[in-house]
């Protein structure tokens, strides 16, 4: 679907375009071009430019909508540090943190109202964008937060919580398709010296046979053309997470589905979305370098490797129940009560104050958001305030 001229990165195309005919077979598989797309250093997507995310970039998160998101996750990250017993000190470590944002409000938030949550707190973004940690330091400006990569986090030694919204999405994903009822990998090939085209051929790795099968799909029931991806990376970074977490807490927030409802058999053309200047459509191949491409979440393989990582499910909800649950329903109401709105101008701040909570919670938006909530050497019966209205299972 081109509704739109394609204003692809000539320089960024050329890079592929030259990597793809490099490369064995003169292909890339998807999860390769995605990481080139998006991650090449100088030239990707998250590597140019920082106002991707928000109103003038290509897409809008929880944050851009205000500082509720931020400040209900430092409510609920201090009842998790009351949880651990109070400890000195709290990390909180904030993976893939976009322009700060979140960050800000939480921070914000816990100084003004949690303070001695506050002073326990050890806050640390892992931003794999150099232009983008450039952008939080700007935003930042004056709190505390310390910025390192994940291997410099040593194993076991993480007591608190890591967090990540809608950063799991944003990892490269392998797409199969199923052909005759065989498991076929999607690669990106050229036609010409130039254009990209699919070519669907045996799988680059035994992973994505595996995880199907971990997932309980069989390839041969799904029918003829069925396609979807498959999100290694998020094995591997949930893997990396349980390692370093000694004691505490992994909050992932994302769109997405339990495997069964994401293997569907009618969800046929899978979950890969891209997202440019506020319009989604299915073309990774346009606007290469401008636009981001994204998948949706398989919490159950989150939640199965999570376990097999050592990591406890303690819940999984939806961003609605949660965020109701830590007092965005108070919020709501505190906006039509009487003597808040004495002059149009407080009447129109109001109305989008409304608009933003209400997109928070909005089922057909991001409301529909999976909270899945990990833990490692905690209390299994202690409480989340977060999860006190009816989760979802991920069964
Ligand atoms: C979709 S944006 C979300 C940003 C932010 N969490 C928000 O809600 O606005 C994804 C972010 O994750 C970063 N990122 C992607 N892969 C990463 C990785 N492996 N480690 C750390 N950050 C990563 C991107 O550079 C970007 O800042």
């Amino acid at each position: 679907m081109q509704a739109f001229a394609d204003d692809s990165n000539a320089q960024l195309r050329a890079l592929i375009a030259r990597r793809v005919a490099a490369s064995p077979g003169g292909r890339l598989n998807f999860a390769e071009f995605m990481e080139l797309a998006l991650y090449h250093p100088e030239l990707g997507y998250y590597a140019t430019h920082p106002g991707r995310i928000g109103g003038r970039g290509d897409y809008i998160t929880a944050a851009h909508l205000g500082s509720d998101f931020g400040e209900l996750l430092a409510v609920q990250a201090a009842q998790l540090w009351q949880h651990l017993g109070k400890p000195e000190r709290f990390d909180f470590v904030e993976m893939g943190a976009g322009q700060g944002l979140f960050a800000a409000d939480f921070l914000r938030h816990a100084h003004a109202n949690l303070p001695d949550f506050a002073t326990a707190l050890n806050y640390r973004i892992v931003e794999r964008s150099v232009v983008q940690i450039a952008e939080q330091r700007r935003v930042l400006a004056g709190l505390a937060v310390h910025w390192c990569d994940l291997e410099q986090i040593a194993p076991d030694s993480v007591a608190g919580c890591f967090f990540a919204n809608e950063l799991v999405d944003a990892l490269p994903v392998h797409q199969f398709v199923v052909h005759r009822g065989e498991l076929l990998e999607i690669y990106v090939a050229l036609e010409g010296e130039r254009d990209f085209v699919e070519v669907a051929a045996a799988p680059s790795t035994p992973r994505l046979r595996a995880f199907l099968d971990r997932c309980g799909i069989s390839t041969a029931s799904l029918g003829g053309g069925y396609r979807s991806e498959v999100n290694l990376a998020a094995l591997d970074w949930i893997e990396a997470v349980a390692r370093r977490l000694a004691r505490g807490y992994v909050i992932t927030v994302d769109y997405g589905y339990t495997a069964c409802q994401y293997y569907a058999p009618q969800r046929q053309g899978g979950t890969l979305a891209c997202y440019h200047r506020h319009r989604v459509h299915d073309n990774p191949y346009l606007h290469i370098g401008n636009q981001d491409i994204t998948a949706h979440v398989n919490f159950t393989a989150l939640e199965t490797h999570g376990t097999a990582c050592g990591l406890q499910t303690l819940g999984f909800t939806r961003q609605s129940f949660f965020l109701l649950a830590l007092g965005l329903g108070e919020r709501l109401a505190a906006l039509g009560a009487s003597g808040a709105i004495a002059n149009y101008a407080q009447l129109n701040e109001a109305l989008r104050r409304r608009e933003a909570l209400r997109t928070l919670i909005e089922p057909s938006s991001m409301g529909d958001f999976g909270v899945l909530i990990q833990g490692k050497n905690t209390g299994l019966d202690l409480p989340l305030a977060g999860l006190s209205l009816p989760a979802q299972t991920l069964s």
